[in-house]
Protein backbone atom coordinates (compact mmCIF):
# COMPACT_ATOMS: atom_id res chain seq x y z
CA UNK A 1 0.00 0.00 0.00
CA UNK A 2 2.85 2.29 0.55
CA UNK A 3 3.39 4.95 -2.42
CA UNK A 4 6.88 6.27 -3.21
CA UNK A 5 6.22 9.24 -1.40
CA UNK A 6 4.05 8.00 1.53
CA UNK A 7 5.21 4.92 4.12
CA UNK A 8 1.05 4.68 5.82
CA UNK A 9 -0.19 1.37 5.83
CA UNK A 10 -4.09 0.85 4.58
CA UNK A 11 -6.13 2.42 7.12
CA UNK A 12 -2.97 4.29 9.23
CA UNK A 13 -4.48 7.57 8.01
CA UNK A 14 -8.30 9.17 8.57
CA UNK A 15 -10.59 10.33 6.22
CA UNK A 16 -10.41 14.16 7.75
CA UNK A 17 -6.96 15.47 7.40
CA UNK A 18 -4.94 18.78 8.16
CA UNK A 19 -2.50 19.99 5.60
CA UNK A 20 -0.06 22.20 6.52
CA UNK A 21 3.08 22.98 4.13
CA UNK A 22 5.76 22.51 6.94
CA UNK A 23 6.40 19.06 7.75
CA UNK A 24 7.43 20.26 11.54
CA UNK A 25 4.44 22.49 12.05
CA UNK A 26 2.51 19.13 11.60
CA UNK A 27 4.26 17.56 14.11
CA UNK A 28 3.58 20.40 16.38
CA UNK A 29 -0.31 19.88 15.26
CA UNK A 30 -0.21 16.25 15.93
CA UNK A 31 1.50 16.34 19.39
CA UNK A 32 0.27 19.94 20.56
CA UNK A 33 -3.95 18.90 19.72
CA UNK A 34 -4.37 15.66 18.54
CA UNK A 35 -4.51 12.87 21.45
CA UNK A 36 -2.18 9.55 20.58
CA UNK A 37 -0.61 10.80 17.92
CA UNK A 38 0.80 7.80 16.11
CA UNK A 39 3.53 8.57 13.43
CA UNK A 40 2.83 7.18 9.63
CA UNK A 41 5.29 8.80 7.48
CA UNK A 42 8.29 9.86 8.05
CA UNK A 43 9.57 9.16 3.92
CA UNK A 44 11.58 12.84 3.08
CA UNK A 45 10.91 13.62 6.42
CA UNK A 46 7.03 14.69 5.23
CA UNK A 47 5.71 13.71 8.91
CA UNK A 48 2.59 12.16 8.68
CA UNK A 49 0.28 11.60 12.20
CA UNK A 50 -3.11 10.18 13.27
CA UNK A 51 -4.75 11.01 16.88
CA UNK A 52 -8.21 11.93 17.63
CA UNK A 53 -9.83 15.45 18.39
CA UNK A 54 -12.46 15.29 20.73
CA UNK A 55 -13.55 11.79 20.25
CA UNK A 56 -13.45 12.48 16.07
CA UNK A 57 -10.13 10.26 14.47
CA UNK A 58 -8.00 13.13 12.54
CA UNK A 59 -4.58 12.80 10.56
CA UNK A 60 -2.47 15.92 10.04
CA UNK A 61 0.78 16.00 7.45
CA UNK A 62 2.89 18.47 5.45
CA UNK A 63 2.81 19.30 1.69
CA UNK A 64 5.45 20.47 1.19
CA UNK A 65 5.38 24.27 -0.94
CA UNK A 66 4.18 24.70 -4.09
CA UNK A 67 1.66 22.88 -6.07
CA UNK A 68 3.31 20.39 -7.54
CA UNK A 69 4.43 18.78 -3.52
CA UNK A 70 0.81 19.25 -2.44
CA UNK A 71 -0.21 17.70 -6.05
CA UNK A 72 1.71 14.77 -5.01
CA UNK A 73 0.72 13.99 -1.79
CA UNK A 74 -3.03 15.41 -1.83
CA UNK A 75 -3.29 12.60 -4.81
CA UNK A 76 -1.60 9.66 -2.77
CA UNK A 77 -4.09 10.77 0.09
CA UNK A 78 -7.23 10.43 -1.96
CA UNK A 79 -6.23 7.61 -4.37
CA UNK A 80 -4.49 5.07 -2.19
CA UNK A 81 -5.31 6.16 1.43
CA UNK A 82 -9.28 7.26 0.76
CA UNK A 83 -9.28 10.34 2.36
CA UNK A 84 -12.18 12.53 1.73
CA UNK A 85 -11.79 15.82 3.49
CA UNK A 86 -8.55 18.05 3.27
CA UNK A 87 -8.29 20.58 4.79
CA UNK A 88 -5.24 23.09 4.38
CA UNK A 89 -3.89 25.00 6.87
CA UNK A 90 -1.13 27.67 6.38
CA UNK A 91 -0.24 31.40 6.10
CA UNK A 92 -0.25 34.07 2.74
CA UNK A 93 0.61 37.11 2.92
CA UNK A 94 -1.77 39.80 1.55
CA UNK A 95 -2.41 41.96 -1.27
CA UNK A 96 -5.27 43.37 -0.08
CA UNK A 97 -4.51 47.13 1.89
CA UNK A 98 -7.56 46.55 4.23
CA UNK A 99 -6.68 42.89 5.27
CA UNK A 100 -4.63 43.12 8.92
CA UNK A 101 -1.50 40.63 9.91
CA UNK A 102 -3.09 37.69 11.91
CA UNK A 103 -6.38 37.80 10.26
CA UNK A 104 -8.05 34.67 8.94
CA UNK A 105 -8.75 34.01 5.52
CA UNK A 106 -10.74 30.99 3.82
CA UNK A 107 -10.00 30.79 0.17
CA UNK A 108 -13.72 30.34 -1.14
CA UNK A 109 -11.76 30.17 -4.29
CA UNK A 110 -8.11 29.67 -5.70
CA UNK A 111 -6.66 31.51 -8.70
CA UNK A 112 -2.98 30.31 -10.29
CA UNK A 113 -0.29 31.97 -12.39
CA UNK A 114 0.65 28.42 -12.86
CA UNK A 115 -0.79 25.50 -14.99
CA UNK A 116 -1.42 22.77 -12.81
CA UNK A 117 -5.06 22.24 -14.37
CA UNK A 118 -2.84 21.79 -17.72
CA UNK A 119 -2.85 17.69 -17.46
CA UNK A 120 -6.46 17.80 -17.60
CA UNK A 121 -6.83 19.12 -20.91
CA UNK A 122 -9.78 20.80 -19.98
CA UNK A 123 -10.66 22.80 -23.25
CA UNK A 124 -10.85 26.40 -21.32
CA UNK A 125 -9.74 27.30 -17.79
CA UNK A 126 -10.67 25.78 -14.45
CA UNK A 127 -11.79 27.94 -11.59
CA UNK A 128 -10.48 26.07 -8.78
CA UNK A 129 -13.19 26.26 -5.05
CA UNK A 130 -13.57 25.08 -2.21
CA UNK A 131 -15.87 22.28 -0.87
CA UNK A 132 -18.92 24.86 0.08
CA UNK A 133 -20.04 23.00 3.01
CA UNK A 134 -17.12 22.85 4.28
CA UNK A 135 -16.45 26.85 4.09
CA UNK A 136 -19.85 27.24 5.91
CA UNK A 137 -19.18 24.98 8.39
CA UNK A 138 -15.52 26.74 9.00
CA UNK A 139 -17.07 29.79 8.77
CA UNK A 140 -19.60 29.24 11.48
CA UNK A 141 -17.08 27.98 14.10
CA UNK A 142 -14.80 30.56 13.40
CA UNK A 143 -18.16 33.00 13.59
CA UNK A 144 -18.90 30.90 17.15
CA UNK A 145 -15.58 31.56 18.15
CA UNK A 146 -15.87 35.30 17.64
CA UNK A 147 -12.34 35.24 15.32
CA UNK A 148 -12.76 38.19 12.23
CA UNK A 149 -11.96 36.61 9.15
CA UNK A 150 -12.53 37.31 5.53
CA UNK A 151 -13.12 34.40 2.81
CA UNK A 152 -12.41 35.01 -0.84
CA UNK A 153 -10.32 34.99 -3.74
CA UNK A 154 -6.37 33.63 -3.14
CA UNK A 155 -3.80 33.38 -5.62
CA UNK A 156 -1.38 29.83 -5.39
CA UNK A 157 1.09 31.35 -7.36
CA UNK A 158 4.32 29.17 -8.40
CA UNK A 159 6.38 32.21 -7.80
CA UNK A 160 7.53 33.21 -4.46
CA UNK A 161 10.10 35.66 -5.48
CA UNK A 162 9.16 37.96 -9.07
CA UNK A 163 10.87 40.33 -10.65
CA UNK A 164 7.60 42.87 -11.05
CA UNK A 165 5.10 43.32 -8.61
CA UNK A 166 2.69 40.96 -10.54
CA UNK A 167 0.14 41.00 -7.20
CA UNK A 168 -1.07 44.65 -8.00
CA UNK A 169 -3.30 42.96 -11.46
CA UNK A 170 -4.49 40.09 -9.12
CA UNK A 171 -5.36 42.87 -6.13
CA UNK A 172 -7.42 44.83 -8.65
CA UNK A 173 -9.47 41.58 -8.90
CA UNK A 174 -10.65 41.38 -5.75
CA UNK A 175 -8.02 38.49 -4.84
CA UNK A 176 -6.87 38.88 -1.32
CA UNK A 177 -3.57 37.04 -0.70
CA UNK A 178 -1.19 34.78 -1.55
CA UNK A 179 0.18 31.58 -1.20
CA UNK A 180 0.92 28.61 -3.16
CA UNK A 181 -0.52 25.50 -2.75
CA UNK A 182 -4.71 25.49 -3.13
CA UNK A 183 -4.95 25.80 -6.38
CA UNK A 184 -3.64 22.51 -6.81
CA UNK A 185 -5.28 21.22 -3.84
CA UNK A 186 -8.97 22.18 -5.60
CA UNK A 187 -8.52 20.59 -8.38
CA UNK A 188 -7.02 17.80 -7.48
CA UNK A 189 -10.15 17.46 -4.72
CA UNK A 190 -12.93 18.57 -7.20
CA UNK A 191 -11.16 15.58 -9.74
CA UNK A 192 -11.76 13.13 -7.42
CA UNK A 193 -14.93 14.33 -5.86
CA UNK A 194 -13.72 14.69 -2.36
CA UNK A 195 -13.65 18.06 -0.18
CA UNK A 196 -11.00 20.51 0.15
CA UNK A 197 -10.79 24.00 2.13
CA UNK A 198 -7.53 26.04 2.40
CA UNK A 199 -7.62 28.13 5.85
CA UNK A 200 -4.89 30.48 6.27
CA UNK A 201 -3.60 32.71 8.20
CA UNK A 202 -2.36 36.30 7.04
CA UNK A 203 1.98 36.34 7.93
CA UNK A 204 2.83 39.13 6.03
CA UNK A 205 1.92 41.80 4.36
CA UNK A 206 3.03 42.06 0.40
CA UNK A 207 1.52 45.68 -0.12
CA UNK A 208 3.94 46.98 2.49
CA UNK A 209 6.16 44.30 4.01
CA UNK A 210 5.16 44.32 7.04
CA UNK A 211 5.11 40.69 8.56
CA UNK A 212 4.34 39.49 12.37
CA UNK A 213 5.86 39.03 15.36
CA UNK A 214 6.47 35.69 16.61
CA UNK A 215 3.72 36.19 19.53
CA UNK A 216 1.04 37.05 17.22
CA UNK A 217 2.36 34.77 14.92
CA UNK A 218 1.35 31.98 17.42
CA UNK A 219 -1.78 33.64 18.66
CA UNK A 220 -3.13 33.83 15.30
CA UNK A 221 -1.82 30.05 14.57
CA UNK A 222 -3.72 28.68 17.41
CA UNK A 223 -7.04 30.43 16.38
CA UNK A 224 -6.71 28.98 13.04
CA UNK A 225 -5.94 26.07 14.17
CA UNK A 226 -8.87 25.83 16.83
CA UNK A 227 -11.26 26.37 13.65
CA UNK A 228 -9.80 23.89 11.60
CA UNK A 229 -9.80 21.17 14.49
CA UNK A 230 -13.72 22.29 15.48
CA UNK A 231 -14.64 21.84 11.55
CA UNK A 232 -13.18 18.68 11.25
CA UNK A 233 -14.42 17.21 14.96
CA UNK A 234 -17.79 18.34 13.05
CA UNK A 235 -17.20 16.38 9.88
N1 LIG B 1 3.80 34.64 -1.09
C1 LIG B 1 3.58 33.33 -1.24
N2 LIG B 1 3.30 32.54 -0.25
C2 LIG B 1 3.22 33.06 0.99
C3 LIG B 1 3.45 34.41 1.21
C4 LIG B 1 3.75 35.23 0.12
O1 LIG B 1 3.96 36.44 0.25
N3 LIG B 1 3.31 34.62 2.55
C5 LIG B 1 3.00 33.44 3.10
N4 LIG B 1 2.95 32.49 2.17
Amino acid sequence: MATPHNEAKAGDIAETILLPGDPLRAEVIAKTYLENPVLFNRVRNMLGYTGTYKGKRVSVMGTGMGCPSIGIYSHELIHFYGVKNLIRVGSCGSIAEDIRLGEIIMAQGACTDGNYAGHYELPGTMSAIADYGLLKLAQETADGFGYAHRVGNILSSDYFYTETPQWKRWAKMGVLAIEMESYALYCIAARAGVKALGIFTVSDSVVNGEEMEAQERQNSFTDMMKVALETAAKL
